[in-house]
């Protein structure tokens, strides 16, 4: 008994509780960045264990967007992402598998934080925005789940 109940203080306090990094849309924040305004143009930044809570492995971003574009309908499995407005506006909708929340996007100083495991889709882009997004992995096609249907088995199952 004393054993079970150390062991389980260890596991915690590792965070390799296999349940615990089961995230839902409350574990998705806006994340306010710095902004220095200046009459010759503002400036804002991110750092990566700051402003942004992973190490970054990946920055890319999506640009020449049609207007009232949607992508991005999968959830990333072990990918975390911290997704900026850079220009224009779009709206993050965040799903996990209970709730579902919409984040509009439109301000150059603020990121979006989201955790794996959640459905996520960026849709209603304004002509010509542009947005970037930071990853904590590397691209790996197989840490996408593009089948809404199968998100929510892995869900109920507890595997996701
Ligand atoms: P994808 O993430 O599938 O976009 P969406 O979910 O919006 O449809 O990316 C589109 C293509 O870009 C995909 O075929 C693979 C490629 N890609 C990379 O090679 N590296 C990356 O980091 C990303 C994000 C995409």
């Amino acid at each position: 008994m004393r054993r079970k109940k150390r062991l389980t203080l260890i596991l915690s306090a590792t965070n390799n509780n296999p349940r615990s990094d089961i995230m839902t849309i409350e574990d998705v924040r806006i994340i306010e960045l710095p902004k220095f305004t200046d009459p010759r143009g503002n400036l804002s930044f991110v750092e990566q264990l700051n402003h942004i809570p992973f190490e970054i492995k990946r920055t890319y971003w999506i640009y020449d967007v049609p207007g009232g574009e949607a992508r991005g309908g999968h959830v990333f499995r072990q990918n975390q992402e911290f997704i900026v407005a850079l220009s224009g506006a779009f709206d993050v909708v965040v799903d996990d598998g209970e709730n579902r929340k919409k984040f509009t996007l439109n301000r150059s100083y603020y990121g979006l934080y989201v955790p794996a495991g959640l459905w996520r889709e960026m849709e209603n882009f304004s002509t010509n925005s542009l947005a970037l997004e930071f990853g904590s992995i590397h691209y790996d096609v197989n840490d996408y789940i593009r089948d809404y249907d199968e998100f929510l088995k892995l869900k109920r199952n507890g595997e996701i």
